[in-house]
């Protein structure tokens, strides 16, 4: 079975968050198991340098607006179809923000270009890469499936798969003739969302079936408090909406190999994580305090994922000897608040700002626990790693995180079943008493070494979800 995914960015070419992890590890797990998986994606500078060289496989004279060139390649063991449009993807940096930080003006064309060159590829614009399936993930390719029933040709079933609903690529309605959609798609069945065109509602709206990133979000957006304005369509199409859990790909995060951190360990050698404590320590400027708790982060930073919950309760980690090190990018007043706390609390709490994958993997390899305070968590990548690499997640109950991380209560402990410690609500007072319940938990080291034990035995690697994706694609070409 030949499964063509489209996506936006991909790791390890180009990534702002989870889909490039998804995007570069889902179709490893899926060649294992038997299936062929070609990637397309944007052209943009840094798939092209990586990109040792390419075929090209069709040019088009006029793809909104410009000369574009489809190229297949190989790169950093992914098969790509790379799309190598300058005027739409030349341009280096963020993938979807101009250099002051905005939506690029014309993203609305970029990726419909994008979409566009999916559905020519599901119509057999190649022959021999024809796909059976089309796999198109988040707002980005949301015209895929728009594209294919307009043409009114046999075309394959696509899977739409929405990673986070807080992003739905929402563009005017005047744009309607210039993305070569017919004036009738504009309606309540067709691409039309609160007056605008949108793009992630109109792919959810004719994709074959519909996954997100884990159950309990897959039963999130189907209520009014989580489905941001797309609950009533979820609702409607439930019979066709999954929700299949991300996985982790445990090449890359492997506690036992990684070059990122100072000392490999594994389960049976859990004694060797301090000496990356250490190495954290010294690396971020934090006081080295082998017996203090030493809370992780890793994380945008937006609403979403509750670092404003973190800045106030910084209060409740010093009183337990807590430290804290941050790590990530986002909402300039957070980035600046963060720096503000590391001036406050020297040698307590470090604030890194920037984008830091070697870091991020000291960090689990050396915090004692991450915070994943999340308000919403479609499915969430950190707890995984950190669950792999002996952090224990303290999360909240919600989406992913709820599936992911099993809550140290008084039946998970007495059953020696605990990973982590998950509280609700998302709030500065829920988080205070997870924040107290952790210290607890940690005075007792033979206790949290077993927790820490536990995460490290759980499977959190791709060879589950990939086959809930393979069944998947079998029954909608058996339909
Ligand atoms: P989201 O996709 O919502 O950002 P996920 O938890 O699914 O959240 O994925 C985030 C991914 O990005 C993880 O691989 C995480 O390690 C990584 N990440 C986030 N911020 C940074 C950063 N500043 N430096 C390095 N890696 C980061
Ligand atoms: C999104 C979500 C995150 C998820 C990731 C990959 O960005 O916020 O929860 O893990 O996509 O699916």
């Amino acid at each position: 079975m030949k499964i063509l995914m489209v996506g936006s960015e991909i790791f390890p070419l180009i990534k702002t968050g989870g889909l490039a992890d998804v995007m570069g590890a889902l179709p490893a797990a899926l060649t294992a198991i038997g299936l062929k998986v070609t990637t397309l994606i944007p052209g943009y500078p840094a798939v092209l340098a990586a990109l040792p060289s390419s075929d090209v496989v069709h040019r088009y004279a006029n793809l909104f607006a410009g000369d574009a060139t489809l190229r297949a390649g190989r790169a950093e063991g992914l098969d790509l179809l790379v799309l190598d449009a300058p005027h739409l993807f030349a341009r280096p940096g963020n993938p979807y923000l101009d250099p002051v930080g905005k939506d690029w003006h014309d993203n609305a064309q970029r990726f419909a270009a994008l979409a566009r060159v999916a559905a020519d590829l599901g119509l057999g614009l190649v022959p021999s890469l024809t796909p059976d399936i089309v796999h198109a993930h988040d707002w980005q390719t949301g015209l895929v499936p728009v594209y294919l029933r307009y043409a009114n040709k046999p075309a394959p079933p696509v899977v739409m798969t929405v990673h986070n609903l807080a992003y739905q690529g929402q563009f005017p309605a005047y744009l309607l003739g210039a993305l070569g959609l017919p004036s009738d798609s504009f309606s309540l069945a067709g691409v039309e969302h609160y007056g605008a065109i949108g793009f992630l509602k109109a792919g959810l709206q004719h994709a074959d079936a519909i996954t997100t990133v884990s159950p309990s979000y897959a039963a999130e957006i189907a209520t009014p408090e989580g489905g941001m304005g797309l609950d009533g369509l979820f609702r409607a199409r439930a019979d066709r909406v999954f929700g299949i859990l991300n996985g982790l790909d445990t090449d890359i995060w492997d506690p036992a190999t990684d070059n990122a951190l100072a000392a490999h360990f594994d389960a049976n050698r859990l004694a060797l994580r301090a000496a990356n404590k250490s190495m954290l320590a010294r690396a971020t400027g934090l006081a080295e305090r082998p017996d203090a708790l030493l809370l992780g982060l890793i994380s945008r930073f937006t609403w979403q994922k509750g670092i404003d919950l973190v800045l106030a309760a910084i209060d409740t980690i010093i009183s337990v000897n807590g430290q804290l090190v941050v790590l990530g990018t986002g909402e300039a007043a957070l980035e600046s608040a963060l720096r503000d706390a590391s001036a406050a609390y020297p040698g307590s709490v470090k604030a890194i700002i920037g984008f830091d994958e070697g870091l991020a993997h000291l960090i689990q390899g050396g915090a004692d626990a991450l915070l994943v305070p999340s308000r919403f968590e479609p499915c969430g990548l950190t707890q995984l790693a950190a669950q792999r690499y002996g952090a224990v997640p303290i999360v909240t109950r919600i989406g992913g995180l709820a599936d992911t991380v099993i809550d140290a209560n008084d039946a998970a402990l007495s059953a020696h079943v605990a990973t982590g410690i998950q509280f609700q609500p998302a709030s500065e007072e829920g988080l205070r008493r997870a924040l107290l319940r952790s210290a607890r938990l940690f005075q007792d080291k033979p206790g949290w070494q077993s927790m820490q034990r536990n995460a490290m035995q759980l499977d959190v690697s791709w060879a589950n979800p990939a086959r809930h994706y393979a069944a998947l694609y079998r029954s909608l070409r058996s339909a």
